[in-house]
């Protein structure tokens, strides 16, 4: 919506220009006035609209038509002022004001223009019957007002007028040639209408409407205006009403009814409350709010997101079998622009017989989190998060992104978290070098780079994180078009982490400026064809040597017979120079699912980064896992015992 408003009257000479704004300053009649009055700013709270608004004169006889035109270019509104005892000035509209206002641009945006009808008190009846016929000619007008500067008639409405027609204007909706609703209106008002309709039946119940009343304008629609609204549509749209209730025919009726009647600011306060701007695009503002991820940082959802995203799976799910079907996906998706998610998706995440599980539409949602954070903001605009959530950006649902305001509840528990987070303001996770130091990190996402050279078996060991081994009957399809990410939850500790796989083809870390960074680093090589553990070792003394990152060596295709090592130090004899565990074989062969054990190995490794550094075997790099956990609880033991010393000490 527009900051503020300038409107400026034009007109033949002696039309009264002048003197409806000193009537409106003054209000009383001048009886004499200058030849142009000076601009003048009406502060934004005596305003109607509370926004401030400048008011601007014009005269013939004091400015040259450049200067007129270049006053035009300023305005967001013009009024055109005649005078209704003079026919005149009313003829000079059409063939020379609104020429010179609109007159260069043929297609282009028109400024609206307000007829105004000046010293009706010289005039008994009235002048519409002239001007009917200019305002269907040109669309521009929003329309007309009699009133008199002499006895105050209409002057304040005329102004209101005015700027309603900048702050709400008719053309962006409504084609009033074709008495019709311009297809980008109708467009928005069907999203809305989607994300309105909870329980996708296409239409919206007297619970959905009041929900939907009350999230646009603040309370609910009293029961007996309810009634009225869908006996309205009955009469005038057949199927307007189904079962008791307005459907989208229906919805779209109601909006131009508004707009046809002048109270398009109804439509205009929906759509923008749904996130729409002037020009009935979703603004930048509202699908990007800003969020700062500092360097280092990652970025999850956080439980509002999670929760949000959750009911959405749930109000697509129709069937409720607990996964979304092709079309119950298309459904979830008509309400973005184009589908969000290519079909690389469904090798990305497990998916059960070509369909969509909550489990893997959550991981989904993790994935896009964390690899473009945008792009997920972006999707949760398009599914209305901070309208429905009532939140007012979907930054909130980003990991500490919600401000201390907006956590629910006054219990002290709650409080207690709000304290903390007031100590520690929110960002979004905790830095990564911050975890180094501390040992463990707070992450429930974790980046696993799996690297390797051509063939080593990269994408077979994303594909059997999905479940998916050589032997799966859907796996030729897998391997055809494989996909670089593959996101499961693992347990580490008792506790469900998000494990993302992503796979490197070597070649491109020994490029000049690669980035390996990631919470682990796979380093996978063909254990029938040592050959490809060279590269193995370049990229492990190139990036991750002299790092915080933890390295697991894998030697693929472990059910093929070992390769001969080529001279030099062997896999295992490499893996001890260099305090790193011991080559760990997988194979992805045969028809079951393939082992999980590497998967949760390597989430373990990203959690307690420094557990791995100087490990010499697996085993005991297990033992310190199991171990870190008891020595925690000894710990909180020890200090309750010392706890009751000095309780009895006192
Ligand atoms: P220019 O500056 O020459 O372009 O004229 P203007 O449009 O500014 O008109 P202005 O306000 O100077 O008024 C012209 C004459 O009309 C003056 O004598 C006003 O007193 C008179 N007048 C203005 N408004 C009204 C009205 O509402 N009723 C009547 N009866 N006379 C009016
Ligand atoms: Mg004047």
């Amino acid at each position: 919506m527009k900051r503020d408003v300038r409107i400026l009257l034009l007109g033949e000479a002696q039309v009264g220009k002048t003197s409806l704004i000193m009537s409106l300053v003054g209000e009383e009649f001048p009886e004499e006035v200058p030849p142009r009055a000076e601009e003048i700013t009406i502060p934004a709270d005596v305003t109607p609209e509370k926004v401030p608004t400048h008011i601007v004169d014009s005269s013939e006889a004091e400015q040259t038509v450049e200067e007129l035109q270049d006053e035009i270019h300023k305005a967001n509104v013009v009024c055109v002022v005649y005078d209704v005892s003079e026919e005149a000035t009313i003829e000079k509209i059409r063939t020379k004001w609104i020429p010179l206002v609109n007159g260069g641009t043929e297609k282009g945006p028109r400024v609206p223009i307000i007829l105004v009808g000046n010293k009706s008190d010289l005039r008994p009846g009235s002048s519409m019957e002239a001007v009917l016929p200019i305002m269907s000619q040109f669309p521009e007008i929003e329309t007309c007002v009699e009133c008199s500067a002499k006895n105050l008639r209409n002057i304040s409405e005329l102004f209101y007028y005015a700027q309603k027609a900048v702050l709400h204007p008719t053309a962006p909706l409504y084609d009033p040639e074709t008495k019709q609703l311009r297809p980008a209106c109708t467009q928005a008002l069907t999203r809305i209408f989607r994300l309105s309709d909870q329980d996708v039946d296409q239409a919206l119940s007297d619970e959905e409407l009041n929900a939907f009343q009350k999230t646009c304008f603040g309370h609910p629609l009293a029961p007996q205006a309810l009634e009225d609204v869908k006996m309205v549509v009955r009469k005038h749209v057949a199927g307007g009403v189904r079962d008791d209730r307005l459907t989208l025919d229906g919805f779209l009726f109601l909006n131009m009814l508004f707009i046809q009647r002048g109270r398009h600011e109804t439509t205009w306060t929906i759509l923008r409350r749904f996130g729409y701007s002037d020009t009935l695009e979703l603004s930048t503002d509202y699908l990007f709010p800003p969020l700062h991820v500092p360097a280092g940082c990652s970025t999850e959802l956080n439980h509002f997101g999670y929760q949000f995203v959750q009911r959405v799976f749930e109000k697509h799910d129709q069937d409720h079998d607990g996964a979304l079907s092709l079309v119950e996906l298309q459904e979830l998706f008509s309400v973005f622009p184009a589908a969000p998610w290519g079909p690389q998706l469904l090798r990305e995440v497990r998916t059960e017989a070509g369909r969509l599980t909550l489990h893997g539409y959550l991981c989904q949602w993790t994935l896009v989190t964390y690899l473009d954070v945008q792009h997920c903001l972006e999707h949760l605009g398009y599914l209305g998060y901070p309208t429905l959530c009532k939140q007012d950006s979907q930054a909130h649902a980003i990991t500490g992104g919600c401000p201390l305001s907006q956590w629910p509840g006054p219990a002290p528990f709650w409080q207690l978290l709000t304290l903390v987070c007031l100590l520690h303001p929110p960002t979004v996770t905790r830095e990564k070098r911050l975890d180094q130091e501390k040992g463990q990190t707070q992450r429930n996402v974790l980046l696993c780079k799996v690297v390797g050279a051509r063939r080593v078996g990269k994408s077979a060991f994303l594909q059997a994180f999905l479940g998916h081994g050589l032997g799966h009957q859907d796996a030729e399809e897998y391997h055809k078009v494989p996909a670089s990410y593959a996101i499961d939850t693992v347990q580490v500790n008792g506790q469900e982490k998000y494990l993302i796989l992503c796979e490197v083809d070597a070649d491109s870390l020994l490029s000049t400026s690669p980035d390996a960074a990631c919470d682990v680093a796979c380093l996978m090589f063909d254990g029938s064809d040592h050959r490809s553990f060279a590269i193995c070792t370049s990229v492990y003394k190139r990036h991750y040597m002299d790092g915080q990152t933890p390295c697991l060596f894998v030697s693929s295709k472990a059910d093929l017979a070992e390769g001969v090592s080529p001279p030099g130090l062997s896999p295992a004899e490499f893996c001890r120079r260099h305090r790193l565990p011991a080559p760990t074989p997988f194979s992805c062969a045969g028809p079951g699912e393939p082992s999980t054990a590497i998967f949760t190995q390597l989430a373990t490794m990203a959690t307690f980064p420094y557990l791995v550094h100087g490990e010499l075997h697996t085993t005991s790099f297990w033992l310190r896992v199991t171990l870190g956990a008891v020595g925690a609880a000894v710990a909180a033991v020890l200090s309750f015992s010392l706890y009751r010393v000095l309780v009895r000490s006192r």
